[in-house]
């Protein structure tokens, strides 16, 4: 069970990269083209906040499972059990609260622009979190590329 989570958490990080890039890229090119907001512009911003939703589930069910979380004395010494315990915890944590609140918020917005405008500013600092909290394999040798 922790194996199969594991590896579903470690491969959807690709669907997240990809749908946030491309909710990003979309809300970008049709606020600078002055575009109407569709509901297939709707879909898009919210399939990439529900991926992000379900990565935050698989994270908090592997949380307390996993061997590379650990509270043993000095763990906040140590680089990688740093990093899972609370480094990479949290940083997602504010990762999807960013992409969250700028989805709820773009919904609220009565101009089609802002509601582009607000989509790509939240979702583009989400993704930033993202890549920085990801454990890269060149960041930490034994991480997985899937
Ligand atoms: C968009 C959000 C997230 C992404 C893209 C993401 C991505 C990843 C990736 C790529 C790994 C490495 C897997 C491997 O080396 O095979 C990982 C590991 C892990 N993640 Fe996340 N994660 C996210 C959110 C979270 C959250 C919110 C939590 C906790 C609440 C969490 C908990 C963990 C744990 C405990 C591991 C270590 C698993 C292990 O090797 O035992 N993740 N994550």
């Amino acid at each position: 069970m922790y194996q199969m989570l594991k590896h579903a958490h470690s491969g959807i990080r690709w669907i997240v990269l990809i749908l946030l890039i491309l909710a990003i890229v979309n809300a970008y090119s049709k606020w600078k083209n002055r575009k109407d907001f569709t509901n297939g512009d709707k879909k898009k911003h919210l399939f990439a906040m529900v991926f992000c939703h379900i990565q935050l589930l698989i994270g908090l069910v592997l949380y307390p499972k996993s061997p590379m979380v650990s509270f043993a004395d000095g763990f906040m010494k140590e680089s990688v059990s740093r990093f899972y315990t609370v480094e990479h915890m949290s940083m997602m944590i504010l990762a999807i609260i960013l992409i969250t609140f700028g989805y709820i918020r773009a919904k609220k917005k009565q101009d089609d622009s802002q509601k582009f405008k607000t989509t790509f500013i939240f979702y583009l600092l989400g993704l930033i979190v993202i890549l920085a909290a990801i454990p890269w394999p060149f960041r930490f040798p034994g991480a997985g590329w899937f």
